[in-house]
């Protein structure tokens, strides 16, 4: 069985990250995405949080898991037996770093290979961030983030 790991900070999973669930979940028998910590960034939802929301907007694709992961990447990949990391690609700028992540995720466990998906052209602009800050000062976040998550993410982030 070929299994992939979607891995990211979700702090909130965006229509973007959906586009590439969705994408991915076609090309591999096991999609796992997985909410991780990024070092650099605090974090605004909770990791049950952010596993709930997961849960919730790929409930309709029977191949995705959610399974949030605490520790490096390199060691949870083998830990599932995964075969690939999947990550979307935006523009020129994400490029460096995730090259460099890639390389490094690379050098923990040598199998490892990173497939990189261009992130649909209608999201390119699209980050948590700016979900963040539209949602923080009472914005529309309609179309940004699955429908199905909208009002709690609206409601936890308003006044925050
Ligand atoms: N469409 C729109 N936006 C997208 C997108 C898409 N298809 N894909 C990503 N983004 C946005 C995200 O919302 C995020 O926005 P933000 O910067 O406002 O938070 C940004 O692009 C980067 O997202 P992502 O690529 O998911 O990176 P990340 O920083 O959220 O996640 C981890 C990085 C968690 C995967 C990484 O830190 C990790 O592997 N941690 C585990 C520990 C480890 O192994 N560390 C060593 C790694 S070498």
């Amino acid at each position: 069985m070929r299994i992939g790991v979607y891995p990211g900070s979700f702090d909130p999973p965006t229509m973007g990250h959906l586009d590439i669930i969705r994408r991915a979940a076609g090309l591999f028998d096991k999609l796992i995405v997985s909410p991780m910590v990024n070092g650099a960034k605090k974090s605004n939802f909770t990791m049950q949080e952010k596993t709930d929301f997961l849960k919730k907007i790929t409930a309709d694709l029977p191949n995705v898991e959610v399974e949030s992961f605490g520790g490096l990447l390199a060691n949870y990949i083998r830990e599932r037996g995964a075969c690939a990391i999947v990550k979307g690609l935006r523009a020129v700028s994400d490029f460096e770093y995730e090259f460099q992540m890639a390389l490094a995720n690379k050098k923990l466990n040598e199998e490892l290979d990173t497939v990189f998906l261009m992130t649909s052209q209608e999201y390119l602009f699209l980050s948590s961030t700016i979900v963040r800050d539209i949602a923080r000062h009472g914005g529309d976040i309609t179309g940004l983030v699955p429908e199905e998550i909208r009002e709690d993410v609206a409601n936890k982030l308003k006044d925050s």
